[in-house]
This record gives structure tokens, C-alpha cells and sequence, in this order.
């Protein structure tokens, strides 16, 4: 700090500084002191007062939320690429009302600057550990008070390593250090460093410590060519893990969910019978996810070699019918998900006892009759039609085109087209890839594995209900 001397001001303020002195008992320099010091008080409490949260200086941040009820987040944004969807994670925090704080690591500004993350949050975003204008007042240990959760989001490895090793050698892995407040972590890097044994000890670590997590999802990387488990989770999937662990409710509480699920099998004779390759994996996902939301959900299961989900009400059957008076039974519901692959057509006249080959005897003529289409039967209800009612589109060519199409058709919100074409792997296989397809268009989500489509989803669902 810059030295000033007494001797070195005019004579008129000396002889004024003298009198003053004298009148409280002190030397001329304890009395520069002591008004320098009721000075700089004066001013650091009118700075203070600027970088408060709008909520403490009675300005309602902007969301929904009054100043009195709204939960301030501080994200961290690591340097990763998916630092990008951050951005996107900011609005959706806000949309649910929460005040949001951004510390953007020097690793994460080569990705994303000060600037865009702090015209999203209105607020401005912090970046260094020694800022002058913050840091008289310790200002990472009031970044860590002021926080009702942490989001670090992309987490990268580097900062799961700190986080775990107790480092603090920049603003985020301080405030990472000092705060009390839970903390969750969204991962992302490439799939062999998330596999990689030193992570794996980090995550063990922190997960140990009780930081909590959200992914990483598996699916394809931004660097191309790269695949595996390490993308960062949806913001929509982040934003729901923040709601759910400050305990403001599962984003689907309340709700009743309805899905189907699986092949139908439709009998030729009490041993035989026509099917189809699904092996209801994504169905169940959806299912579980939506439990895991606090949905409670009813699942309508065809034949499958699948456990029955956790939580989840689960009635088994085997035909197109059978799966229809399932479905009209389980009404009413808020949204019903149509995942099954139900068989479009069955046999008139299904044998009552085997059918028997044999010299003499004709090979059989199968008559098909159509089967009733579930999903357009729900969707076009007078009475008890759910408010979301959701298809799939199993498709081999024109995937988006003939899922518009059968949108209108079967007159349902969404359809989650998928191109089951076997070279894809996508029927009985772990991954997806989905064209969500709305009255708004067609929006192509990422190849990921069906669980990360389920989660998707229910973040989707519990949206488009909120709204
Ligand atoms: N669906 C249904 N009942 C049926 C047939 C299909 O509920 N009898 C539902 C599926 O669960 C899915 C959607 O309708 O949500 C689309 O199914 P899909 O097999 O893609 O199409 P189809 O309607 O069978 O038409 P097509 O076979 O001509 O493609």
C-alpha cells in the first residue's frame, strides 16, 4: 500500500488534523489512521452491498421465485467441452427459479467466456481467487456461505483429482474446500480417463465424502470417433438432480405414469405364437426413471426376459388385447408412454389345440385381422385422456418423415422415433438414438444408452408438465 506522510499535506489540513488529534487524545497519525479506517469501512460497505445477491438487496432475481424463497445455486463451470451446455444449464436453473452464481475455472474460460455465462445468470462471474474487488472480504469463503448447493458441471477429471486431494489453488477448488454446502458433480471427460484407475479412486473418494453425482451418460463424444461413458449429463437432467437433492421435491412426485413395454405375443395355437425382437429394455428404463422421479408408474409389460423395475407396479401380459384392457385399467393417468412393440396384427382364428402336421394334412393358412393400436386408442379418448401421451416410431427408412406422420396420426404429443434397422443394433440392443419429434419439429438427440434416453425423457416430461 502506497506510504503517506502527515508531513507532506498542506498546512491548512495539518493544523485540522492536529486539532482533531488533540480533542480525542490520539497522535496525529493514529488520527489519519482512524479516519482512513472509518472511511474504507464506509465505502466496503456500499461495494458489499452491490455484489449482495439481489434477493439480500430486496431485487427479485429474475425467475419465478420472490427473493425470500429463491435457492442460490453456485456453479462451477470446469474446463471441458461440454462447458458449453452449461449455458444452457444456467437457464434452466433460473426457468426454476433459482439465483445463480457462476466461477468459471481458467481451464473452463477457454471454452466459455465470463462474458456469456454472466449475461445468462445477470450476474457477474467470478474467476479468480485474488480479486481485488471481492477478495477483501475473503471473498471465496463467501462464495461458499452463500450457496445453498454447489454445481460443478463439467467436472472434469483434474478437478475430481483436486476436489479429492483437499487442493485449493484457485478460486473454484477453494470455494470447493470451504463450503458447507452439498455438492454435486456432473463429470465429463473422455470414457478411458473417467475408466481410468486414479479417477476411479477419486469418484470412490468423493462419493465417500458425500459429494453427490449426476452421470457421467454414455454415448458419443464430442471429440469424433470417441465413444463410451463420460458425457456430462442434460442440463434438464442436472437441473432435476439440484431440485431433488435440496429436497424441493422429485420432478415427477405426484404424477401417475402409465408405460408399455415389450413384444406382444399373439397365438397360432395354445404353443405357438407371432412376435417381434423387442426385448423391452427401453421401455423398462423409462419405467424405472420415472420412479426414480417419484412418479408412481404402472407399467404394462409384454413377454420379456427383464426384471420387473424397482418400485414400480408391473402387470404382465401377453397379447395385443390383453395389453389394451392392461392399459384402459390402468387409467386414469397424467402420462402414458407407448414404448411397446405391440404386434399389429394376430391370427383369426388362434387353434385351441396344437395344430398337428402330418401325411395328408394341408399346411395351414394363417389369417391375420388387425389388432386394436393402443396408443391411438388412448390418445383419442374423450374422457380420461392422459395430458401427455407419448409413441415411439419403429422405423427402417424416412425415420423422422413417417414419424411426423404417425404424430397425426395416432393424434399423440410426442413420438420418440428410432430407426430399428438391424444394422443399428437398436432392438434388443443397450444404446439408442432418438428423434424427438413434437408439433414443433424434430429435434435428433445423441446415440446414448436407453437409461440416458429414459432420463431424457422423464426431465422432458417433468418440464412440459411444470409448464
Ligand atoms: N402401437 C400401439 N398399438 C399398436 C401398434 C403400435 O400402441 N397396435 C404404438 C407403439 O407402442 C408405438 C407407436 O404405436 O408407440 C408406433 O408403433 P410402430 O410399431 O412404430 O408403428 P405402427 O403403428 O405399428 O405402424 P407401422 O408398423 O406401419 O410402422
Amino acid at each position: 500500500m502506497a506510504s503517506l506522510t502527515v508531513r507532506q499535506l498542506d498546512e491548512r489540513l495539518k493544523k485540522l488534523l492536529r486539532l482533531r488529534a488533540a480533542r480525542n487524545g490520539r497522535s496525529v497519525e493514529d488520527e489519519v489512521r482512524t479516519i482512513l479506517r472509518e472511511a474504507a469501512d464506509q465505502a466496503g460497505t456500499e461495494v458489499l452491498e452491490n455484489l449482495a445477491p439481489p434477493s439480500a438487496r430486496g431485487i427479485a432475481p429474475r425467475g419465478r421465485s420472490t427473493p425470500a424463497e429463491a435457492m442460490r445455486v453456485l456453479l462451477i463451470i470446469g474446463g471441458g467441452i461440454a462447458a458449453y451446455k452449461s449455458l444452457d444449464l444456467i437457464r434452466r436453473l433460473k426457468e426454476r427459479g433459482f439465483y445463480v452464481r457462476c466461477i468459471l475455472t481458467k481451464a473452463g474460460e477457454n471454452f466459455v467466456t465470463p462474458l456469456a455465462a454472466g449475461a445468462i445468470a445477470g450476474e457477474r462471474v467470478f474467476t479468480d481467487l485474488f480479486d481485488p474487488a471481492h477478495e477483501f472480504d475473503v471473498g471465496h469463503i463467501r462464495l461458499a456461505r452463500e450457496s445453498d448447493v454447489v454445481v460443478v458441471a463439467p467436472a472434469t477429471a483434474d478437478l475430481m483429482a483436486k476436489l479429492a486431494g483437499g487442493h485449493a489453488n484457485d478460486l473454484a477448488t477453494a470455494v470447493l474446500l470451504a463450503t458447507t454446502a452439498k455438492v454435486l458433480l456432473a463429470p465429463a471427460m473422455n470414457p478411458r480417463m473417467w475408466s481410468n484407475k486414479a479417477t476411479q479412486r477419486n469418484l470412490a473418494q468423493l462419493v465417500g465424502d458425500g459429494f453427490a453425482f449426476v452421470g457421467p451418460n454414455e454415448g458419443e463424444m464430442a471429440e469424433a470417433g470417441e465413444s463410451g461413458k463420460g458425457r456430462m449429463a442434460e442440463p434438464l437432467e442436472i437441473a432435476a438432480a439440484v431440485e431433488t437433492l435440496l429436497g424441493r421435491g422429485q420432478s415427477l412426485s405426484g404424477k401417475r405414469v402409465l408405460v408399455t413395454s415389450g413384444p406382444t405375443h399373439e397365438p397360432i395355437d395354445p404353443v405357438r405364437y407371432i412376435a417381434n425382437r423387442s426385448s423391452g429394455k427401453q421401455g423398462h428404463a423409462i419405467a424405472a426413471a420415472a420412479a426414480a422421479a417419484g412418479a408412481q408408474v404402472i407399467l404394462v409389460s409384454g413377454p420379456v426376459n427383464l426384471p420387473d423395475p424397482p418400485g414400480v407396479t408391473t402387470v404382465h401380459v401377453e397379447s395385443a388385447r390383453n395389453m389394451l384392457a392392461a392399459v384402459e385399467r390402468a387409467l386414469p393417468a397424467d402420462v402414458a408412454i407407448f414404448a411397446a412393440a405391440v404386434a399389429d396384427w394376430r391370427v383369426a382364428n388362434a387353434g385351441e389345440h396344437k395344430i398337428k402336421k402330418g401325411k395328408g394334412r394341408a399346411t395351414p393358412d394363417l389369417t391375420l385381422v388387425e389388432n386394436p393400436d393402443i396408443l391411438s386408442t388412448i390418445a383419442h379418448r374423450k374422457s380420461q385422456r392422459p395430458a401427455l401421451v407419448i409413441g415411439f416410431a419403429a422405423e427402417t427408412e424416412n425415420v423422422a418423415a413417417n414419424a411426423k406422420a404417425k404424430l397425426a396420426s395416432k393424434g399423440c404429443d410426442w413420438i420418440l422415433a428410432n430407426d430399428v434397422s438391424p444394422r443399428t443394433g437398436i432392438m434388443g440392443g443397450d444404446m439408442n438414438t432418438i428423434e424427438f419429434v413434437t408439433a414443433k419439429g424434430v429435434e435428433p438427440w445423441p446415440p446414448q444408452s436407453k437409461e440416458d434416453v429414459a432420463s431424457m425423457l422423464v426431465a422432458r416430461i417433468a418440464d412440459a408438465l411444470r409448464q
